[in-house]
């Protein structure tokens, strides 16, 4: 969703600002703006392109057009209003007394507007954001007669804006009688400031790391209710207050190569790739080696005794899109292994059903970002009763790792494809870690199972490679069936689970229509919508369910589909009933779902290519969601 960035320094701010809005453009836009002070003529110039970055980059020859080292920059994912270049950020007061860029949604917008209208207050746009810009420059206004340093009175008026908006933010304000100086303030919207690195010297904001990582590694994390103030040499961070807060740098380890395509012509493929990595870094550091050659695994991060784990009466998990998919795994993990009950909800779901929460109960809340609205408000519901939460998260410092009472963080590195691959790979890594560490300490496995699995999930990282080899003849299939219509994705058990990622994957990059079914659903409904030339892609990994499974893959068949047989090598019998197949190393069949997803990543990932559609930014989509 929309990214925001800004820039205070010693450089011109514009290509600075154009150069980190292309770093958020994963997060899925329609439109994009700058604002820029130009200090020798004393003026903020806003530009505004409706489209792709590379627009506004032409309007305003990559930034070189627009005089001044302080700015701001937005690109919008349109909420309230079209998208369009008025409806684009920045949005600013009469002369440009304030100019803000948003991201997030001001739920009482009308409310607001009213009020300003009968202020006398004008509005040139349909946006939510225009409110909080015109209310803003309403409290600075009358801020004026308080006889307040032009801190104190910006400080005074951002805060009077906070208590009377409600709803989500992430903002960057320009005021024009305050040349040089950025202040920022968020509320459930991620923000980070950097201290830029000699050459740049300065300070910038932005939504997220890679905006930054250009210019600076040393960034601090916003938290809910913080204001900043930011000039060339100086960072100041107030509370709701207006008093200063000490805050901490984090240095962030990961290069900005990590964000980049490295030669692979999409990031959905690079970072399909990157999966044994992935998958490896996140397991390894939590097996350690015992006496004897034997093997452990290492939660401590957790904050979670053996007692606390033997005490846990139920586990739930929360997710949002793919990290749902991922906790439809985690069921049949926590069930069959370590033998307690588990459920799974949506948590846009889950946070309004009123659900009968369990005290003794563990809550798992699953996500790349950390910044996903739903999920973020799952865990501070289930907080908010005294439950105890974890959070399986990829974005270091995000919200809901830092808000969960203990995070397992997933070393993915930065996912810029909207489609998440590498991160979901490693959430599943993640649960088969606390599934087999709970069944062992719960007395549900022996020891030596517990070696077996141990020894089963260091080996899927080698496994994935081996998948990975076998592309082309996705790809080749891929290129056959890129024109169908329609797409049945159908499984048992954990097949199912992946199925359902499956589907999503595809419809999400490829835009044809697909479902996910539980194999054993079908009579029940829905092979009424089989007909000649649809696909189904039948997945059968687990051996106990497989006999099942083909026979649902041959009502099907006889009913015209064209079927893709996923199973393991062995299950050659797949192949009297499907027209293609691809077959996946064998492995622990709890364990088998790290593998087959990877062929429907590369089946969506290949249609999409070859209906040449923008894989990495599928139209409507954004990559973090942070609106409801
Ligand atoms: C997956 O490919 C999607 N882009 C989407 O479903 C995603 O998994 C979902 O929005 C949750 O995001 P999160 O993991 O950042 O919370």
């Amino acid at each position: 969703m929309c990214g925001i960035v800004g820039y205070v320094g010693v450089r011109r701010a514009a290509p600075i600002l154009l150069d980190g809005l292309g770093k958020l453009e994963y997060r899925g836009y329609d439109s994009a703006g700058i604002a820029v002070r130009d200090e020798a003529n004393d003026h903020i110039e806003v530009v505004k392109a409706k489209g792709r970055l590379k627009n506004l980059a032409e309007m305003t020859d990559g930034g070189r057009a627009v005089p001044g080292s302080c700015g701001i920059g937005h690109t919008r994912w349109a909420t309230h209003g079209e998208p369009s270049t008025v409806n684009a950020h920045p949005h600013y007061s009469k002369e440009k007394r304030v100019v803000i860029v948003h991201n997030g949604i001001i739920e009482n917008y009308q409310e607001i507007r009213e009020k300003l209208t009968r202020k006398g207050y004008v509005f040139e746009t349909q946006t939510d954001t225009e409110t909080a810009a015109l209310l803003l420059d309403y409290y600075y206004q009358k801020a004026e007669g308080k006889h307040l340093s032009p801190r104190e009175r910006a400080l005074d008026a951002i805060r009077s804006m906070m208590i009377r908006v409600r709803g989500s933010y992430a903002l960057g304000i320009l005021f024009g009688d305050q040349p040089g100086v950025i202040y920022a303030t968020r509320k459930d919207s991620p923000l980070i400031v950097g201290r830029c690195n000699e050459e740049n010297a300065g300070h910038m904001i932005a939504s997220d790391v890679p905006a930054v990582l250009s210019y600076t590694r040393n960034v601090v994390y916003i938290d809910n209710l913080e204001i900043a103030c930011l000039t060339r040499d100086e960072m100041h961070v107030y509370n709701l207050d207006c008093e200063e807060i000490d805050k901490e740098f984090t240095e962030i380890k990961w290069d900005a190569a990590s964000a980049e395509k490295d030669g692979y012509e999409h990031f959905m493929i690079k970072e399909i790739h990157e999966q044994p990595r992935a998958v490896r870094d996140t397991l390894s550091p939590r097996i350690k080696d015992e006496d004897g050659g034997k093997k452990s695994i290492d939660l401590s991060e957790l904050n979670l005794t053996d007692d606390d784990l033997r005490g846990v009466s139920r586990v739930t998990i929360i997710g949002c899109g793919s990290a749902y998919h991922v906790g439809m795994v985690g069921r049949v993990l926590f069930e069959q292994l370590a033998k307690v009950p588990c459920e799974v909800d949506l948590a846009s779901e889950f946070r309004y059903r009123q659900p009968i929460l369990d005290e003794r109960g563990l809550f798992i809340i699953i996500s790349q970002s950390g910044e996903t609205a739903d999920s973020l408000a799952a865990l501070r519901m289930c907080k908010e009763r005294g439950l105890r939460t974890m959070a399986v998260v990829n974005v270091v410092g995000s919200s809901i790792a830092r808000e969960a009472d203990a995070v397992m963080y997933t070393w993915a590195g930065p996912e810029i494809s909207v489609a998440t691959t590498k991160a979901y790979s490693t959430q599943l890594a993640a649960l088969y870690l606390v599934a087999t560490k709970m069944a062992a300490v719960r007395g549900q496995i022996d020891a030596a199972r517990e070696q077996q699995l141990i020894a089963e999930m260091l080996a899927i990282p080698d496994k994935i490679e081996r998948v990975l080899s076998d592309k082309e003849r996705v790809q080749w299939y891929a290129n056959k069936m890129a024109s169908c219509k329609d797409v049945f994705f159908i499984g048992r058990g954990l097949d199912y689970a992946i199925s359902l990622e499956g589907s999503l994957k595809l419809k999400e990059i490829s835009y044809i229509h697909s479902e996910a079914y539980a194999a054993g659903e079908l009579k029940h409904g829905t092979i009424s919508l089989i007909e000649d030339g649809v696909l189904v892609v039948a997945v059968a990994t687990q051996p106990e369910l497989f006999e099942k499974e083909v026979s649902n893959m041959v009502e099907v068949r006889s009913r015209g589909a064209s079927l893709f047989g996923l199973t393991t090598y062995g299950q050659y019998a797949i192949e009297d009933t499907v027209n293609f197949t691809v077959y996946v190393p064998r492995t622990e069949p709890l364990f088998a779902t790290s593998l087959a997803v990877v062929p429907l990543q590369l089946l969506a990932y290949y249609i999409s290519c070859a209906k040449g559609l923008d894989v990495d930014k599928p139209r409507n989509l954004a990559k973090s969601v942070t609106v409801e």
